[in-house]
């Protein structure tokens, strides 16, 4: 394999075409969690569009309390500290919809520098050919000083080999390089997901959700199968996930349907752990 480029600030900038996501990049060589210093950065009262990104992690966290597994020198590790004027009466909408469009941004961005395909699995896991390449966690908080942020990070498998995964990921992950058959430049991916991220939040502000929610479900896989939940009280729900509702939750329609007449139960889901039972 022909050598990989080290993360530069100057060669994320070379290609960065944005307003505000990027003007402040902290580039580490090895850090616990990007999230967790980006909490710590939007409490101190950076600006929005502050990116922390590093090349490798020692905690790195996933979603439901899970460890991100982070080598150095082959992957993107990055968060982005968001802070948007949103009401208190419509900030539960946009944290539904903020790991959605981070998915779609995602996704957006490995097309284009990979010429890959890839897929989401709701809510924002990344997908190529079914199996894992990346994953979102999204946090939200309000500093005494600084005011309400939210922080979205990335994780993305890029340019490892997909033996180098500990034993119980390596059936359901797998990395870029992997299934395109080349090497992928983690500059060049951050700096388009940054500008992809951008114009979907602006989007978002803008002209609502309308449009960005009919390429999400485009391109996510969940839509139209049978899928289990567990919820975030431990119970389970299997049913048709038949959409993504106005306010950014899952819609799963009880299956299989009562046989006595009663109409069946609707989830509308905004956490859950789900897996896909059959298309
Ligand atoms: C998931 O479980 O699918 C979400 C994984 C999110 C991992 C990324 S890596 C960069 C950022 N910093 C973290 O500690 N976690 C996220």
């Amino acid at each position: 394999m022909q050598p990989l480029s080290p993360l530069s600030l100057d060669t994320i900038r070379s290609t960065l075409a944005t307003q505000a996501f990027g003007r402040r990049i902290d580039l580490h060589d090895r850090i616990d969690s990007t999230n967790r210093e980006a909490v710590a950065l939007a409490h101190a009262g950076v600006e929005h569009g502050t990116v922390v990104v590093t090349d490798s992690q020692t905690e790195g966290r996933g979603r439901l309390s899970r460890q991100w597994f982070s080598p150095p020198a082959v992957n993107l590790y990055c968060s982005i500290v968001i802070r948007k004027p949103i009401g208190a009466d419509q900030m539960a909408e946009w944290l539904s919809w903020l790991p959605l469009i981070t998915a779609l941004a995602a996704a957006e961005s490995i097309d284009t520098i990979a010429a890959a395909s890839v897929s989401v699995k709701w809510p924002n896991d990344l997908l190529i050919a079914e199996r894992k390449i990346g994953g979102i966690l999204c946090e939200s908080g309000t500093g005494a000083r600084s005011g309400s942020y939210q922080i979205v990070g990335l994780g993305l498998n890029v340019n490892g080999d997909r033996n180098d995964f500990p034993e119980d990921l390596r059936e359901t992950a797998t990395t870029i390089r992997h299934e395109t058959g080349h090497p992928v430049e983690r500059n060049r991916l951050l700096a388009r997901f940054l500008h992809e991220l951008e114009a979907c939040v602006e989007e978002f502000e803008s002209r609502g959700s309308e449009r960005l929610a009919l390429a999400y479900q485009q391109r996510c896989g969940t839509i139209g199968k049978t899928v289990k939940a567990t919820l975030t009280d431990g119970k389970e729900f299997i049913g048709l996930a038949e959409g993504i509702e106005q306010d950014g939750t899952l819609r799963v329609v009880q299956r299989p349907l009562p046989t006595d007449g009663r109409p069946p139960d609707i989830q509308r889901l905004r956490v859950a752990d789900i897996i896909h039972v059959r298309t």
